[in-house]
Parts: C-alpha cells; sequence; structure tokens
C-alpha cells in the first residue's frame, strides 16, 4: 500500500498531458459502464496505472523516429487493455485476463493488476503472466517475425504443425541479397461502404465483417483511442473525430437506431462494390458465424444484391469452445467461411431445366407455400378481404395471374405478386437454415472443398450442401 500510496503522490505532482479527460458517451455496451458509476474513462484505471501509462506516453512521445513511435503507440492500446482496473484474474491460465476478453466491459468484483513492466522469465526466456511491456513487445516482436515468414498450422495427429508459406512476406520493402524487392500497401481507415476500387481491378477479397449486434466495435475501441488521439497529435486527419463512432458503422445498435436493416444495406453496398472491383470469376472470402439465425439473412441479401453466388461454405473453428469468450453464453464454436463468386450471366434455361429443375422446382415451391401464408396471415389480422388464385388459374385482364387481389378481381385495388427474386433470396436462406441448423454448436471434421457442393463429415455421416444451384 505504502508503494502504491507513493504512486498516487507522484501523479498528484505530475501535470498530466496524455491521460484522457473524454467522458464515456452512452452506448448499448457503455451503459454497463454508467450503471456501475463510471463516467470517465480515466476512472476505469488506478492512480498507480494512471502514472505508469502517463509516463509511458511521454518516453513514446519523445522518440525521434516516426516508425518507432508508431509502433510503440499500437503496443500501447494492447497495454491498455491490461493496465486498467476491469481485468480480472484467470485462475487457471494463473494470469490477468484483458478488459476484452468477452467482447465487452464486463465490471468483475476483484480486480487484477498487472506489473507494468512485466516480468521476464530468464530461465524460459518468456515472460510471466500477461499485460506488462515486456509480455506486450514480445507478442509484437512474434507479429513481425510472421510478417517476415508467413505459415499455416495443420494438425496432424493431435499436433500441431507449422507449415512455412514459401516466398510469401507481408510489408512494403525488403532486401534479399542486398536487392530490395517492394510491394504497394495501402491503408484506408473509412467505411467499406465508400472504397472507390477500379472496376475488375482485384484477385480477391478477404474479409471477416462484424457479425450484426455481436460485438460493439466502436464502443470498445474508444477506450484506447482517446489515449491515442492524445497521443498522436497528428494532423493527418485520421484522430479529429472524438470518438470511433460512425453511422456507417455495420453493427446492430439500440441507442444508434441501426437495426438488421442498416446491417442488410450496409453489407449488400459493400459486397456490391468489392463484386465490382473484382475479376470475373475471383473469390470474396468472408466468415460469419451468430448464434441468431435472423442474423444471416442479411449475408444471403448481400451475396445475392452483389450477384454472387456461394461456391462452398466451409466450417472452421471459432473461438475455441472453452473460451471465455463464448464459454457459457450458448454461441457458436463453428465459424463459417463463405467463399463466393461472380457468376456473369446465366441463361434462364439453366435455372429452370435440366439438371436442377427438380430441386428448385420443390424447393421453390415450399418456399412460395411459406411466403403465401405468412401474407395470408397479415392481410387476414389486419382485416382485409383477399382473393388468393390457384395455381396457374386465369384471371381476366391479367396477362399471367397475381398471387393475391385485393379485395377480389371484380374490383382490383391492389395485387400482389411475389416475384422470382424474393423467393430466390428466401431460398438462400433456407440453405443457410439448414447448414446452421445441421452444424449449431456440435463437433465436426471438415471435407470440404470449392466446387459448389460444401461437404461437411459430421459425427461420420457426410451430409452434402448444395448451395449453388442459382
Ligand atoms: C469481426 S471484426 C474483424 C476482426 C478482425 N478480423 C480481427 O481479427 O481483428 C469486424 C470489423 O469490421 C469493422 N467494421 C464495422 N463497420 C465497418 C464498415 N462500415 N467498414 C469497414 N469496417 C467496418 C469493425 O470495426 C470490426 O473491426
Amino acid at each position: 500500500m505504502a508503494r502504491y500510496e507513493e504512486a498516487s503522490g507522484t501523479l498528484a505532482r505530475l501535470n498530466p498531458v496524455y491521460i484522457p479527460g473524454d467522458e464515456i458517451p452512452p452506448g448499448d455496451e457503455t451503459a454497463r459502464l454508467h450503471r456501475w458509476g463510471y463516467r470517465r474513462y480515466r476512472e476505469m484505471f488506478n492512480d498507480r496505472q494512471l502514472l505508469g501509462l502517463e509516463l509511458s506516453c511521454r518516453v513514446i512521445a519523445g522518440q525521434a523516429d516516426e516508425k518507432i513511435r508508431n509502433a510503440l503507440a499500437t503496443n500501447l492500446s494492447d497495454l491498455l487493455r491490461y493496465q486498467n482496473m476491469l481485468c480480472r484474474y484467470d485462475p487457471m491460465a494463473l494470469k490477468s485476463l484483458d478488459i476484452f476478453s468477452v467482447h465487452g466491459f464486463p465490471v468483475g468484483l476483484i480486480q487484477c493488476e498487472s506489473n507494468l513492466l512485466g516480468i521476464p522469465d530468464g530461465r524460459k526466456g518468456s515472460n510471466v503472466g500477461s499485460g506488462g511491456w515486456s509480455n506486450i513487445i514480445s507478442k509484437y516482436e512474434r507479429a513481425k517475425a510472421y510478417c517476415e515468414n508467413p505459415f499455416e498450422i495443420r494438425h496432424q495427429g493431435g499436433r500441431k504443425k507449422i507449415v512455412p508459406v514459401k516466398g510469401e512476406w507481408i510489408g512494403e520493402k525488403r532486401f534479399v541479397s542486398n536487392m530490395p524487392e517492394e510491394k504497394s500497401v495501402e491503408l484506408y481507415c473509412c467505411s467499406s461502404t465508400f472504397s472507390g476500387l477500379p472496376p475488375a481491378s482485384l484477385d480477391a477479397v478477404m474479409t471477416d465483417p462484424p457479425y450484426f449486434a455481436n460485438v460493439q466495435y466502436a464502443e470498445l475501441m474508444d477506450f484506447c483511442y482517446v489515449w491515442l488521439r492524445r497521443l498522436a497529435g497528428d494532423n493527418s486527419g485520421v484522430f479529429d473525430k472524438s470518438s470511433t463512432r460512425d453511422e456507417n458503422e455495420l453493427t446492430g445498435n439500440i441507442i444508434m437506431e441501426r437495426g438488421l436493416s442498416h446491417f442488410t444495406e450496409g453489407l449488400a453496398a459493400v459486397f456490391k462494390k468489392m463484386a465490382a472491383a473484382l475479376k470475373q470469376g475471383a473469390p470474396l472470402v468472408f466468415t460469419f458465424h451468430h448464434n441468431t439465425i435472423e442474423a444471416y439473412l442479411p449475408v444471403a441479401v448481400a451475396i445475392l444484391d452483389a450477384g454472387l453466388t456461394c461456391s462452398a461454405s466451409i466450417p472452421c473453428s471459432a473461438e475455441m469452445g472453452a473460451s471465455i469468450h463464448i464459454n457459457g453464453t450458448g454461441s457458436s464454436v463453428i465459424d463459417t467461411v463463405f467463399v463466393c463468386r461472380s457468376t456473369g450471366s446465366v441463361s434462364r434455361h439453366i435455372i429452370v431445366s435440366r439438371p436442377f429443375a427438380g430441386h428448385r422446382d420443390s424447393v421453390s415451391e415450399l418456399v412460395g407455400d411459406s411466403l403465401e401464408s405468412a401474407i395470408e396471415d397479415v392481410l387476414t389480422r389486419a382485416g382485409i378481404s383477399y382473393r388468393k388464385t390457384k395455381r396457374a388459374e386465369r384471371i381476366a385482364g391479367f396477362d399471367q395471374s397475381p398471387d393475391f387481389i385485393i379485395p377480389s378481381e371484380f374490383n382490383p385495388q391492389v395485387v400482389i405478386e411475389m416475384n422470382l427474386e424474393h423467393r430466390l433470396r428466401l431460398l438462400y436462406c433456407h440453405f443457410i437454415y439448414a447448414i446452421l441448423e445441421t452444424f449449431g454448436g456440435q463437433s465436426y471434421t471438415v471435407n470440404a472443398v470449392d466446387h459448389g457442393f460444401g461437404g461437411f463429415c459430421l459425427e461420420g455421416t457426410i451430409i452434402l450442401v448444395f448451395l449453388s444451384l442459382f
């Protein structure tokens, strides 16, 4: 306690430059902080942590080399996650858990404070626990080493095998035998809905979109952003806003009044732009998982609106079942990698004739029936009289008879015709439902190739899910 008091006294004598004074704005996730009485971000740290962070910022700001300054600022944002009073101790892993370990702001009754500098373990060459500068810097070094020699991990007989990706490297410039090699890397800090990519210019798009309202990214990121903004103090415009919140963020958010239609329209806008920027037949690959079936509807709509077809869906491990992020939440332990491609134009007879006509008709009929009964339900509950036509019925005055005439064909005020596109949209949703219902929360092994069929091996049973019918 004496040491803590000493740190408190030192902080009181400092004139802090980098400790943010920002208030915590209201939000779906920050509401929890308000309920616990936190009004400003700085209240989430104790005095000793504030002193350590302020002094760290001063050292970083004093670095002459911009690259080193920026690298250290990146490390500071990682450090912040561990140097605050919302961190808890994980008695199984014997280390502190960072503030975002459950992708939210959970407030625990017992906090855990990590040593600011970290405790290197000389014998093992690693660091004790988590959350100190030495831990964060080691992580950064590993990331940089990965950029120089990227690899994949293959699981073989219960063991992990590192498979180098030969010839690959991540970065702008490197030297091989003293000869420079360069790559052009462009980073944009903006909403993907505004990308200005040239048409047919991309070989692939790989993305990891938000999972509807699962995580409030901006509300969480503001916790680090308010510090970085003061530290960066730059004129690039990147830190102009006082918050990372943005009306174009593609997340469901009750306070920001962003619902499923915002998410759907946004995702469809991004997919459309990416599809236009992809070369013909090149893949748009994305991961998605959610334990609410409705969150998959926007994905189906976005794929269809972009004129793409799903050529494979590959289940893979999401965060581990025992992970603190999802343990006990009922979330899926399975992520799905969706591979989509542009299809070009397809003549009508391919869709309606062999070999898929049988599948198409039977599924389309099912979807049509459920759509019709939903419409009947709505009209009946609203007390509206209607006439539902029979299949292939001829109605005078109509080339093709509508599905519903309100109130009747003798005095038609409104006609309802369900066109194929709506049915197709629903159809896709049904396919996605099928996959989810089949795999939700179960263990699996994967045997899938990108050829139009997702082949999944589930507890010994092979199930083929036909995805690219249309
Ligand atoms: C599932 S996370 C991706 C996480 C990332 N793969 C990683 O490992 O850190 C989704 C990301 O999409 C970002 N996002 C949300 N709306 C966006 C938009 N309109 N444009 C671009 N990115 C957006 C979120 O801020 C979040 O970082």
